[in-house]
C-alpha cells in the first residue's frame, strides 16, 4: 500500500540564465538558458524514505531548493499535502517552513555558537520560542536522541567530522519537521560514518515518524534504506519507483547507472 503523497510536484521546471561571458560568446540576441529541471513530476509518499539519485550536475539540488523555496520554479507546481506551495506568497511560504528540515552537506554549523546555541536557533527564530527552559529541554532532548548527550557548551570545531553531521542533522530536527530533506549526508564520510548516517535516517523515519528526502551517491544505500527512488538525468525523471522497480527498469540506461555505482564498490 502506498501512502499519500506528503509532496508532490507536477512540470517543476527551472532555467538559469548562462553568465554574461558565454552570453556573449554565443550567436544571437536572446540569452541561452541553462534548463535545468524539465518537467520533473514526482509524489512523496508520506513517512517514506524517498532516494533522488543520478549524475553529477543532473538538478537533484536545483530540485531540493525549489521544494524548499530557495529557488522559484519557472513553471510547475509544487504540493505540500492539500497546500499549492507555488500559489503561496512569500509570508505564507515562510509560515510553512517550520514543516521542513533540512541537513544539506555544506549547511555548517554557526561556528562562533556553541551547539547548544545551534540547536536553540531555529527553535527561538523559526517557532518563536521564548521560554529558555522548554529551550535547553528541547535542545538536550535531542542530543541525547542522536547519542551525543550533554555537548551543548562545546563549540563546532571542538568536533569530529561525523559528529558535526550528526548535529546538523540535530538542528535540522529539534524543530521536528514533518519533512527532513538530506543533500549527500554521506558524501566525503568513510563507510563507518557513512553508515552511522544511514542509520540516523531510519531512526528519523522509524521512530519520529518523519518522511525523508535524501540525495546520495551511495546507491547501494539508496537500495537498502528508500521505499522509493527518482533517477535524475539531465534534468528528467529516467526512472521512478521501488528499488525493485528501477533494478527491473526497461531501460538500458537505468539498468546501465544501477550496475556501475554497485561495481563501483567492488574495487
Ligand atoms: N544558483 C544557480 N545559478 C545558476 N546555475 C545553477 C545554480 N544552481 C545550480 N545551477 C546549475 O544547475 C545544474 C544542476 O546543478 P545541481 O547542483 O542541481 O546538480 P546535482 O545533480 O545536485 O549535482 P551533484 O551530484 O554534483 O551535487 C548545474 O549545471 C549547475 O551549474
Ligand atoms: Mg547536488
Amino acid at each position: 500500500m502506498t501512502a499519500a503523497p506528503i509532496i508532490r510536484t507536477q512540470n517543476l521546471c527551472k532555467s538559469f540564465r548562462y553568465n554574461s561571458f558565454i552570453c556573449k560568446s554565443s550567436k544571437g540576441t536572446s540569452p541561452l538558458q541553462n534548463h535545468v529541471l524539465k518537467d520533473v513530476s514526482i509524489e512523496i509518499p508520506e513517512k517514506s524514505i524517498y532516494a533522488i539519485i543520478g549524475q553529477s550536475g543532473t538538478g537533484k539540488s536545483v530540485f531540493l531548493k525549489t521544494i524548499l523555496g530557495m529557488l522559484k520554479p519557472d513553471g510547475g507546481k509544487i504540493w505540500f499535502k492539500n497546500t499549492e506551495l507555488t500559489a503561496l506568497k512569500q509570508d505564507e511560504l515562510m509560515a510553512l517552513r517550520k514543516y521542513f528540515g533540512y541537513a544539506f552537506q555544506n549547511a555548517a554549523l554557526f561556528d562562533s555558537m556553541t551547539v547548544g546555541e545551534n540547536l536553540a536557533f531555529p527553535l527561538k527564530e523559526v517557532l518563536r520560542i521564548r521560554n529558555r527552559g522548554e529551550i535547553n529541554r528541547r535542545v538536550s532532548e535531542m542530543l541525547e536522541w542522536i547519542e551525543l548527550p550533554g555537548i551543548e557548551s562545546k563549540r563546532p570545531d571542538e568536533l569530529s567530522g561525523g559528529m558535526r553531521k550528526r548535529v546538523g542533522v540535530a538542528r535540522a530536527l529539534v524543530m521536528r519537521p514533518e519533512v527532513l530533506f538530506f543533500d549527500e549526508p554521506t558524501t566525503g564520510l568513510d563507510p563507518v560514518l557513512s553508515e552511522t548516517i544511514n542509520n540516523l535516517v531510519v531512526r528519523v523515519n522509524k521512530e519520529l515518524n518523519i518522511t525523508c528526502v535524501i540525495i546520495t551517491h551511495d546507491i547501494p544505500a539508496a537500495f537498502r534504506i528508500a521505499q522509493r527512488i527518482a533517477l535524475l538525468d539531465q534534468g528528467r525523471v529516467a526512472a521512478e519507483g521501488t528499488p525493485k522497480d528501477l533494478a527491473q527498469s526497461e531501460y538500458q540506461m537505468v539498468r546501465d547507472f544501477i550496475r556501475i555505482s554497485f561495481r563501483e564498490l567492488d574495487v
